[in-house]
């Protein structure tokens, strides 16, 4: 046992309960609440962590500050599933309440290995002058609720880094385990590092793989956070690629690209463990065109699906009305990757029709504007054919709030505008689609977000909004005569 003192590490969890009890009502009592998102009871959550399925279902570990609205006191907060959907709130997994990880247990992944849940986490430690200390360690459980931690496999950073590195995300190959980790350079640039071991307590530094002035790469950012790395199927061609996923900090805003305040994106490319070395062979590409995407984790189910789900939140971009009703973000929902062709598709996991309630349809040519229906939280597609025009939805409508997804024809891009709402950030992100004749768009609308895949995931959206109470007002516009077929599934 190093520093750190038993009875304050026993107050972590007391503390905990107290500001659950504290300000759980007045976060149920608030109608931004979301339906189908993983959300804090109450507090702040971020990154999802340990996404896993173990003994049948699904789990879900998240970054959860439960004592206040800020990025502190990080937790492990966890909740299970069956169906990706419905949650089952189950015992806080860690907390910051061992010597390696006072300052907070930050994020990680996790693996399933005979039997055993395995999570591979952070433990971020701040010493009396404020120095950062990185601890990477194992938590291992019996029965996915109960955790026993190991002392630190890795102490700190290789030579040549800062102690910014974090977010160790694990796989197995060959009987083999592998992790890439997020760190910075001594130069402030954020890479991706690779770790072994074959007995997953030892961990063995194997080099950089990726990163800012790395390779092919120039300036790209100062740290690199949550990096993934796995291979998918080409569906079309049958070919085996590689992807690996980071959030860069530090990239400027091009246009239309990184509007955010820092960005999630992927490379398709090929690791060579030997080198080792990521060998880039494509642009970064962000994975997610809306306000609120970041810190993605995806995992491998048993039906051999990808799945990935993100923080629908961005680092200090988040300034939201429901901090003074003691809450803050929440996840995306889970959505399935796949490549076709070369190029990556993020579609919603089958799963999502299964919570399909009253049906509305619609079908017809539209000019102008017209109110189709109404609804909270929805399922909604949306086919326009013969395209001439400027044409789009707006959703939540109501008093001071509405959200327009909206196919600029001039431009050929899409444009998600949720200006007019509670949020304090006002900008419009877009995505350029090219010359369409037609375009497809599935919406999936909570109390607070939207998600907007475009043609089977080609691009998607995630936004959170925060309409007035009563808004609920389903517009659909066009500027000339176009045709369109809407369906709209109230949620159950
Ligand atoms: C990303 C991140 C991670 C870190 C965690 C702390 O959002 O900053 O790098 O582990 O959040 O909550």
């Amino acid at each position: 046992m190093k520093a750190g003192n038993i009875m304050d590490f026993r107050q972590v969890k007391e503390n905990e309960e107290k500001a659950v009890l504290k300000n759980k009502n007045v976060v149920d009592s608030d109608f931004w609440r979301q339906k189908y998102h993983i959300q804090g009871i109450v507090g702040l959550i971020n990154d999802p962590n340990g996404f896993s399925q173990f003994n049948g279902e699904y789990h879900m570990f998240y970054q959860w500050n439960p004592l206040s609205t800020e990025h502190k006191n990080k937790t492990w907060a966890h909740s299970k599933s069956h169906d990706l959907l419905h949650w089952e709130r189950c015992e806080t997994a860690l907390r910051p309440d061992t010597w390696y990880s006072k300052n907070g247990v930050y994020s990680g992944s996790g693996i399933v290995i005979d039997g055993k849940l395995y999570l591979f986490y952070t433990g971020n430690v701040k010493d009396a002058e404020g120095n950062r200390e990185s601890y990477q360690c194992i938590a291992v459980s019996e029965d996915g609720e109960h955790f026993d931690r190991w002392e630190p496999s890795i102490v700190n950073q290789p030579d040549g880094y800062t102690r910014h590195i974090r977010d160790p995300k694990i796989w197995e190959k060959d009987g083999k385990y592998y992790a890439v980790l997020g760190i910075q350079s001594e130069k402030l640039e954020g890479k991706v590092v690779l770790y072994s071991s074959e007995n997953i307590k030892d961990w063995k530094f194997e080099g950089e793989i990726a990163g800012a002035n790395h390779g092919k790469l120039k300036d790209f950012g100062f740290m690199w956070e949550c990096p993934d790395y796995f291979q998918l199927k080409d569906e079309k061609t049958g070919k085996v690629v590689d992807l690996l996923v980071a959030s860069p900090q530090g990239l400027e805003p091009q246009g239309d690209l990184y509007n955010n305040k820092y960005q999630t994106g992927y490379f398709f490319g090929k690791l060579d463990y030997e080198k080792p070395e990521f060998e880039i062979s494509s642009e970064f590409v962000e994975i997610d065109r809306g306000h609120d995407f970041y810190a993605p984790q995806s995992m491998e189910d048993n039906k051999e699906r990808r799945i990935v789900v993100g923080w629908m939140g961005v680092p200090e971009d988040e300034d939201f009305p429901t901090v003074k009703n003691e809450w803050i973000h929440c996840l995306t929902l889970p959505r399935e990757l796949k490549v076709r062709d070369g190029k990556l598709y993020q579609e919603p996991i089958s799963e999502m029709v299964s919570i399909r309630g009253e049906k509305m349809e619609f079908e017809g040519f539209i000019k102008g504007e017209k109110e189709i229906g109404k609804g909270k939280t929805y399922e909604l597609i949306a086919k326009f054919n013969d395209i001439s025009s400027d044409f789009g939805l707006k959703l939540r409508v109501g008093k001071d709030s509405e959200t327009v997804v909206k196919f600029d024809f001039e431009d050929k891009k899409l444009v998600l505008d949720r200006s007019c709402g509670a949020q304090a950030d006002k900008s419009v992100r877009k995505v350029f689609l090219g010359d369409r004749k037609d375009l497809e768009l599935r919406i999936f609308v909570d109390n607070s977000s939207v998600e907007i895949f475009i043609n089977n995931g080609e691009e998607v959206f995630s936004s959170r909004i925060f309409p007035s109470e009563n808004a609920d007002k389903i517009i659909v516009f066009a500027e000339n005569e176009t045709k369109v077929k809407l369906e709209k599934w109230e949620w159950q």
